[in-house]
């Protein structure tokens, strides 16, 4: 192997460079490639700028094993210039035999070290770059998880599940790269080619370095046009990848329904054209390569011949620097593969990089994202609830204006329960959701003992409050794990007292490993009545002062429903509670019954009194009763 060959071998390609590689997660948004940005480079260099110690110090070790690696051309130029001088007898002092064995010797060892140093500063300066760069995705990815803690309901309303996810995975992901080699890449290239153009042009032979120097210009034409086609080739092929993988995991997901219609053969269809569209692409994309890359090649080619036969001829022509020789020619031709080795790998760098400008635009774009729901610069933690809970001309709507609830009003006294009843979309869940400050009313006022609940913190508001949606959540983990989440401090002891106080004790026990039983993703071990009851534990462990229940309609067995009933009893004695209620048992014992129709209250009071008062309430009363009938 030659030296010439060791040295490519080891830098081109960079060990680093890795083919773009699809995302992970199909995303409903086309990948896009992004111009470079100065204001959004600025931005990603601002994540780097806490790091600047540890870059600083890769940069530096990195710019060492460089300059150490780049001294092998200049080695073997001595090695073979003073082995042609001893040959030639025109050493000066003539040398023994043992003598120049000597001194070639110690060339060697002198060349080894440099090797030896090169190898121990690569292996620190690729430590701490991943340290550095691995550090600032986690501090991203961080900073995008709590950002999104903050965001209102209304953002994930908005967005797609899988649209939030890829943000804190591909797009993260893109800018790894770039954030762990980005700038040992730019610093250690342009020192490479600095250094390849001063040797070339200084320790070697200027005419050398005049004789190719033409040839930069040729690469700069080549590269423009290459980056031109190849932009937008690139972005065809991710968008096609996107299409492929985007369809594969929506087939995947609603796999029963495919096999419920018997689609199978239908899609493998579209999969087929969608995979067909992508191998084009991706041929496309080859032969763009593959003119590139033989250009590239054939410049390289085409200077060496250029250094070597102009070399040889300069040599033969006693032209040559005197002590300068054949060993000249032979490093000056090593220093121009330096040169070229960074533009090689360029094209792959500048495809990283716009991918990784159009994952930074979008994550800032999140992280710039204000949660609409805020805490006001003077709220004040609210002190210990007492339980009164007032809408005062609340309007509401999800959408601007489209509302929801048009001026509601009404007073729970602490420790009252209310039920909220009326038509599926009438606005219960609404109701529900702006007492949790989920989202804010449009008009109106929601106080909780009296103050705005605008005018104290988020925290200490959800502290006080506990909340047992309709859509149950479980996380993945054990059953004491999932109790244990409205109070992380509580000890199993606890856990299991607020199960025992609802009624779920005995239920869990029953289970495979009682409170170690695995939930299973979102719940989906559980039965609903089981998950139901744990929720219940949850929001007992929590103890709030003001609870809200928002019943699933889905009926249970009626042993889970009695069940459900007393733990209910239990969880809501003394606190202020509001019940999105559907079983007829839970509405006669509220205190108030407040019935919603298209988002407005048209009727309240107790269950007698609104029996007969003969309206709405009495009305869907009779009817239910006619049906257990
Ligand atoms: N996140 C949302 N974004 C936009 N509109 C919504 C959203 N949630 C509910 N709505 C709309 O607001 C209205 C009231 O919905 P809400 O969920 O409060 O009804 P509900 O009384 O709880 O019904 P159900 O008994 O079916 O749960 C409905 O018309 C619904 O379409
Ligand atoms: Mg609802």
């Amino acid at each position: 192997m030659t030296v010439a060959s060791f040295i490519r071998r080891k830098k081109a390609p960079d060990p680093h460079v890795r083919l773009p590689m699809p995302p992970a997660i199909a995303d409903d948004e086309e990948q896009r490639y992004r111009p470079i940005d100065r204001v959004l480079l600025k931005r990603v260099l601002g994540l780097l700028a806490p790091f600047k110690g540890q870059y600083t110090l890769g940069v530096f070790l990195g710019v060492c094993m460089t300059i150490l690696d780049m001294l092998s051309p200049k080695f073997m130029q001595w090695m073979i210039d003073y082995g042609v001088g001893y040959q030639k007898g025109a050493l000066p002092g003539h040398p023994t035999h043992a003598g120049a064995t000597r001194h070639v010797l110690m060339i060697i060892g002198t060349w080894a070290l440099c090797i030896g140093g090169a190898i121990v500063f690569q292996r620190f300066t690729i430590l701490v770059m991943t340290a550095a760069g691995e550090r600032v995705q986690f501090s991203l990815r961080r900073r995008l998880f709590g950002h999104l803690q903050r965001l209102s309901m209304s953002y994930y309303d908005k967005t797609k599940l899988g649209r939030i996810i890829s943000r804190c995975t591909s797009d993260v992901n893109s800018l790894r790269e770039i954030n762990v080699w980005g700038l040992h890449v730019i610093c250690s290239n342009l020192l490479m080619m600095l250094i390849a153009a001063v040797m070339l042009a200084t320790t070697t032979d200027w005419r050398l370095f005049v004789s190719v120097a033409w040839l930069g210009g040729v690469l700069v034409f080549a590269n423009r046009v290459y980056l031109r086609k190849a932009a937008s080739m690139w972005q065809t092929v991710r968008e096609g990848w996107t299409r492929v993988s985007t369809n594969m995991a929506e087939n995947i997901t609603g796999m029963r329904v495919v096999t419920a219609f018997n689609r199978q053969m239908p899609n493998l269809g579209v999969f087929n054209r969608l995979q067909q569209n992508n191998t084009d692409n991706n041929v496309t994309m080859s032969r763009v390569n593959g003119v590139y890359q033989p250009v590239l090649d054939l410049v390289r080619f085409v200077g060496k011949i250029i250094i070597l036969t102009y070399g040889g001829y300069l040599i033969v022509s006693g032209r040559f620097p005197p002590g300068k020789g054949v060993g000249a020619v032979v490093a000056a031709s090593l220093y121009w593969d330096w040169f070229m080795n960074p533009i090689t790998t360029f094209g792959q760098w500048y495809n990283m990089l716009m991918q990784a400008m159009a994952g930074a635009e979008r994550v800032f774009s999140l992280l710039d994202l204000q949660p609409e729901v805020q805490d006001e610069a003077e709220a004040k933690p609210l002190p210990r609830i007492v339980g009164n809970v007032t809408f005062e001309h609340v309007t509401f709507g999800y959408a601007p204006g489209r509302p929801v609830l048009h001026d509601v009003n009404f007073e729970a006294r602490p420790g009252q329960t209310i039920a909220l009843v009326g038509a599926t979309g009438s606005g219960k869940s609404s109701i529900i959701s702006l007492i949790a400050r989920f989202y804010q009313p449009q008009e109106g006022r929601v106080l909780v003992d009296g103050q705005d609940i605008r005018t104290v913190t988020c925290d200490s508001l959800h502290r006080q409050m506990g909340l047992v949606l309709q859509v149950n959540y479980l996380f993945t983990g054990t059953v004491i794990e999932n109790i244990r989440y409205a109070r992380a401090g509580a000890s199993d002891e606890e856990v299991q007292a607020a199960a025992r106080a609802i009624g779920a004790h005995d239920m869990i026990l029953t289970l495979k490993d009682g409170y170690q039983t695995d939930v299973g993703e979102r719940g989906a071990n559980m039965s609903l009545g089981q998950r139901q009851l744990i929720c219940f534990a949850r929001a007992f462990l929590a103890d709030p002062r003001i609870f809200m229940l928002d019943e699933a309609t889905s009926a249970v067995d009626t042993a889970t429903e009695l069940m459900v009933q007393n733990s209910l009893e239990k969880l809501l004695a003394g606190r202020t509670t509001f019940i999105v209620a559907h079983r007829l048992s839970t509405i006669m014992r509220a205190d108030c019954i407040l019935v919603i129709d298209q988002g407005r209250v048209i009727e309240r009071g107790t269950h007698r009194e609104l029996l007969a008062k003969g309206g709405k309430y009495a009305h869907l009363y009779e009817q239910f009763v006619r049906h257990v009938e």
